[in-house]
């Protein structure tokens, strides 16, 4: 594929689409949203509103330092707090489907329609990429940023339009789209975060004291596995429990999974090799997490597994 053509192609497909109306985004400040804003921005400027939604799902210390990553390339980000509202609607919630799709509505209805409304814009643009359509309609997951795919209509339901420029991308193009676009290093080659964040790494309920649990096993994975070179690893917590031992007491504690991936697009995956020095190092840090006391790796390929847990 000649991917200088594609941003070519896309800029004046944005320009056209948006006329001289204004269009909103959400930046994660993972690739996809990252290419998406940076697209955009190329191609209306300052009629794009980028926005942050802070969903209280994020891992340790990512809105400020995604905000401040495009202030350094000239994109302005406005960091927006909805962590009550996320929480709220996930509160109760233990189902997986259920859970996604809380985020989306709450995503969708309740702060994006919002930030559209204040803005002026009609047009939404999101960085849905192809793997997320197939697997969304092939009925393996519902992810959170389908509308047409799933028969909603969002300009009927929400009142916006919704442009995806990255629709006919997998994970390796949109990585090539985003060399082209002048990334760093650091920010094309990061690791793929889903848009549900780290709700999808929490089985069962998610919970404030839940999730600060897997953030910290989260910072200890991304640090620890950062120079494999894997294309994706990342921290589960399960709802099940486990018996344990700490300081000579009986404890039934939090059980941690550990995963990490080779794939090329998502669509299959095998687990990393690790050594057994680095499983260990993780292992004892993770059991150093109060309430944690088991650390498991996960082996299973995908299919039958997929890479998150919900
Ligand atoms: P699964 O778990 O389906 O994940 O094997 C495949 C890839 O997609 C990511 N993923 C998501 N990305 N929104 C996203 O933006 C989502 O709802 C979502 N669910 C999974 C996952 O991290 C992996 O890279």
């Amino acid at each position: 594929m000649d991917y200088q053509r594609f941003i070519d192609e896309q800029i004046s497909e944005i320009k056209n689409e948006v006329g001289d109306g204004v269009a909103v985004n959400a930046l994660s400040g993972g690739v996809d949203s990252s290419v998406l804003t940076v697209l955009a921005h190329r191609a209306i400027g300052d009629r794009l509103k980028t926005y942050f939604i802070d969903n209280d799902l994020m891992r340790e210390g990512e809105p400020k330092s995604v905000e401040k990553q495009f202030a350094d390339m000239g994109v302005p980000v406005q960091l927006v707090d909805s962590k009550r509202e996320f929480l709220g609607a996930l509160t109760g919630l233990t189902d997986p489907e259920e859970k996604r799709h809380a985020i989306t509505n709450t995503f969708y209805k309740d702060v994006f329609s919002r930030l559209v409304k204040e803005s002026g814009a009609k047009v939404l643009m999101h960085g849905t990429i192809l793997t997320d359509i197939e697997e969304t309609v092939a009925g393996i997951k519902r992810q959170h940023n389908i509308l047409a795919q799933l028969g909603i209509d969002p300009e009927k339901e929400y009142g916006y339009r919704v442009l995806e420029p990255l629709k006919t991308l997998r994970k390796d193009g949109v990585r090539e789209v985003a060399k082209l676009l002048g990334f760093s290093r650091e920010m094309w080659n990061r690791i793929p975060f889903p848009g549900p964040a780290l709700a999808t790494r929490i089985v069962g309920e998610v919970t404030e004291e839940r999730l600060s649990v897997v953030r910290r096993a989260t910072t200890i994975v991304e640090n620890e596995l950062q120079d494999t070179g894997a294309f994706q690893y990342l921290a589960v917590l399960l709802s099940d429990k486990a018996t344990g031992m700490r300081n000579n007491q009986r404890e039934f504690g939090d059980i941690i999974v550990v995963r990490c991936i080779e794939s090329v697009d998502a669509r299959t995956a095998t687990a990393t090799e690790l050594p057994w020095t680095k499983l260990n190092r993780i292992c004892q840090a993770i059991v150093d997490i109060p309430g944690v006391n088991r650390c498991l790796y996960d082996l299973t390929p995908k299919p039958p597994a997929t890479v998150e847990y919900i």
